[in-house]
């Protein structure tokens, strides 16, 4: 990509956070393959050919939730950021392709004629390329990009920079966390938080089963492949030897915990060795490994989440089916 010196003025990558609390790719996989269940955590679906399907996915007229929620901001971006005393610094948790963030980019803009944005992401490659288009359609930009998990990431931001904040956590990424979890990571973020910074929550909301179901399975079949795309990973960097045709995509609504599951169930009795790890993992015919969860809430749910985890509930806004929605958190 061509890229000049003074786009490069406005960008900053930040990469050493990674090395530190780096979660290993080959740690995860040999623990989580030995569980019974097997599991694999979900954050490693974002590799480069995993961002890119995901990007395919939320194009998908089946999944819902991206077009739903940038309706929403495309409506509200004004009204959300309307807090802002004029340096408010944007901080983004999982920014992959920053697409809906523009929104809140320009929203900001028109407020207060700059911007410094910080979004972190596991996938370094994903946070460069979209870093560099954002600083060359917004000249009024400035870009420190984090490559790191969500909590390493912020940790850093808070630590250094002394604007007010508004934090966004796009998506309904919270809804991979178990409930534990999550109320984890949202405390760790308000402990970092001042009192006139904000928190930005998407949250996909509960709904007709058959909705949910749709968007996990879609026709294309882009979803089975971001799915079995993790198997591929294995084979690509750990020397694994999994034959995907021998694996199936589920997804399904489990009703008693309100979120989609996901996971890859072996269609036949095998043993799949793994080099990088010198071992062989067994499968029996119909094992699966979890591979995601996604939460889907209620109103109740949300307002419980603050109380858990020391925010209020400021405003919200949703679509008019009520099927996604933007909370906007104040430390209590
Ligand atoms: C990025 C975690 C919000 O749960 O809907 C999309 C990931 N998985 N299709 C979601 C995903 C399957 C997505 N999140």
């Amino acid at each position: 990509m061509h890229f000049d010196a003074a786009l490069d003025a406005r960008l900053q990558i930040e990469l050493e956070t990674i090395t530190e609390a780096a979660p290993s790719f080959a740690k995860d996989v040999l623990a989580g393959l030995s569980a019974n269940p097997k599991t694999l955590p979900p954050m490693y679906f974002y590799d480069a050919a995993g961002s890119k399907l995901f990007e395919k996915i939320c194009e998908l007229p089946e999944y819902y939730l991206t077009r739903t929620e940038r309706a929403i901001l495309q409506r509200d971006a004004p009204e959300i950021v309307a807090r802002a005393n004029g340096e408010m610094a944007l901080v983004e948790l999982g920014s992959g392709s920053s697409s809906k963030t523009r929104l809140l980019i320009e929203a900001l803009i028109a407020r207060q004629n700059h911007l410094h944005y910080f979004p972190i992401d596991i996938s370094p490659t994903i946070l460069a390329h979209s870093a560099k288009q954002l600083l060359r359609d917004y000249p009024e930009l400035l870009v420190t990009a984090y490559v790191a998990d969500y909590d390493t990431g912020f940790r850093r931001i808070a630590a250094e920079h002394f604007t007010q904040k508004l934090v966004i956590f796009l998506g309904s990424s919270l809804g991979n966390f178990e409930p534990q979890q999550a109320h984890t990571l949202l405390r760790n973020i308000r402990q970092q938080l001042n009192d006139d910074d904000y928190f930005l929550l998407g949250t996909d909301m509960q709904k007709d089963s058959r909705i949910l179901h749709a968007a996990y399975n879609d026709a294309q079949g882009i979803t089975a492949a971001f799915n079995l795309n993790l198997l591929r990973r294995i084979n690509r960097e750990l020397a694994g030897e999994f034959d995907v045709d021998l694996f199936e995509h589920v997804a399904f609504y489990n009703v008693a915990r309100s979120r989609i599951e996901m996971h890859l169930r072996s269609k036949t009795v095998q043993n799949i060795c793994v080099g990088r790890l010198d071992r062989s993992f067994h499968f029996a015919k119909g094992e699966t490994i979890h591979t995601e969860n996604s939460h889907k809430y209620n109103l109740e749910q949300i307002k419980k989440i603050c109380a858990y985890t020391g925010f209020r509930l400021v405003q919200r806004w949703q679509d008019n089916r009520g099927y996604f929605s933007l909370n906007l958190l104040a430390p209590a």
